[in-house]
C-alpha cells in the first residue's frame, strides 16, 4: 500500500463515497478517517500534511467498505449526537434525529411555565433513550420513565442513562401499558411511516429496525392506540403530551387527537422548515 497524505486520502475515500450517491461524502469521509485513525477533528487537521498511519489503512478500507454499502455513519462509528450530548448507538435503535430534540424542548417550556415542581415524565418507544436521558438531565428534579416494547432497544438505552449519569426507569412494554399512575408530561416518537414507502426511502433507513419505523398502512397503527392510552395516563390538568409526527399523517393524527382530547388544546406543531413536526396536546 503506498503512503498517502491524509488530505489526499480524505480526496480518495470522498471521491469513493461519492461515486456511490453517498450523500455529504466529505464528511464522511473525514468522519472514518477518523474513526479508523482515532483521532479527534484537531488531530485530523493537524495531521493534513503528514502521511496517513499505514498500520490502519485496513480498518479504513472495512469501514469504507460499510459505508459504500449503506450502513448509516452513526452505526459505523457507534455514536450520535442528541441535544449536546453524545449517545450510543447500533443496529438495535433507531439513530435520534435532530428533529426529535423538539420533543425535550416543548417537555422542558411547558414544566417551566406552569411552575411544575416534581414533574413526572413518561417518553414511550424510547429507543436509544435519547429524549428521556436529555429530559431528565435537563430536570433534575424530575422523575423519568421510558418504555419500548423492544427489550433489545432498552439494554442500549440503559447503557447510555449509566455513561451519561441519568436516572431513567426503563420498563419493557407495549405502549404506557407497563406503567403505573399518572404523568404530568409523556412524549413519544412513535413508529410512523406508512408501510408502502419504507422501502423508497434511503437505503440507510432500512438499516434500522422496522419496528422503529412501521406505523402501518396508513401511518397511524402505533398512534391511535397510543393517544388512547396517554388520554388515561395524563393528570387531568396542567399536563401536556407531544407525539412526533410526520406531514403525510397530520391531518389524521390533529383530527384523531381532537376528538379524543375535546377538553384540551391540541395543535400541530412545526420545524423550521415550516413541516408539521408533532402533535401538541395541552390540559391547562
Ligand atoms: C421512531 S423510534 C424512536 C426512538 C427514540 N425515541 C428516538 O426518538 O430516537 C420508535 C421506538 O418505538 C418502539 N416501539 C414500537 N412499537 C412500540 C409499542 N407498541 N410500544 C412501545 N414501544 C414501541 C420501537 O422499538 C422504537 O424504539
Amino acid at each position: 500500500m503506498t503512503t498517502k497524505t491524509v488530505s489526499t486520502l480524505i480526496a480518495g475515500v470522498t471521491a469513493q463515497l461519492r461515486a456511490v450517491g453517498i450523500e455529504d461524502p466529505a464528511i464522511n469521509a473525514r468522519l472514518l478517517i477518523r474513526e479508523a485513525f482515532g483521532w479527534s477533528a484537531t488531530d485530523q487537521l493537524a495531521n493534513l500534511l503528514e502521511s496517513a498511519p499505514i498500520d490502519q489503512l485496513p480498518l479504513l478500507e472495512s469501514l469504507v467498505e460499510r459505508r459504500i454499502n449503506r450502513e448509516p455513519l452513526s452505526y459505523i462509528t457507534g455514536k450520535t449526537e442528541f441535544f449536546k450530548r453524545q449517545f450510543s448507538v447500533d443496529k438495535r435503535v433507531l439513530i435520534p434525529r435532530p428533529e426529535s430534540e423538539q420533543l425535550v424542548i416543548q417537555a422542558i417550556n411547558y414544566v417551566r411555565k406552569y411552575g411544575i415542581e416534581h414533574p413526572r415524565i413518561a417518553d414511550v418507544g424510547t429507543g436509544s433513550g435519547a429524549i428521556a436521558i436529555s429530559i431528565a438531565l435537563e430536570m433534575p428534579s424530575a422523575e423519568v420513565f421510558a418504555t419500548d416494547i423492544s427489550p433489545e432497544a432498552l439494554k442500549v438505552a440503559s447503557m447510555n442513562a449509566d455513561q451519561l449519569g441519568a436516572e431513567v426507569g426503563f420498563i419493557q412494554g407495549n405502549l404506557l401499558g407497563s406503567l403505573q399512575g399518572k404523568f404530568d408530561i409523556i412524549v413519544s416518537n412513535p413508529p410512523y411511516i406508512q408501510s408502502h414507502k419504507i422501502k423508497s426511502l434511503e437505503p440507510e433507513i432500512g438499516r434500522e429496525p422496522l419496528i422503529a419505523l412501521d406505523g402501518g398502512t396508513d401511518g397511524t397503527k402505533v398512534i391511535v392506540p397510543l393517544l388512547k392510552e396517554i388520554q388515561k395516563m395524563l393528570k387531568p390538568s396542567y399536563s401536556a403530551a407531544y407525539v412526533e409526527i410526520d406531514p403525510p399523517i397530520a391531518d389524521i393524527v390533529l383530527k384523531t387527537a381532537k376528538a379524543r382530547f375535546s377538553y384540551a388544546e391540541v395543535s400541530l406543531l412545526t420545524d423550521l422548515l415550516g413541516l408539521v413536526r408533532s402533535v401538541s396536546i395541552e390540559n391547562n
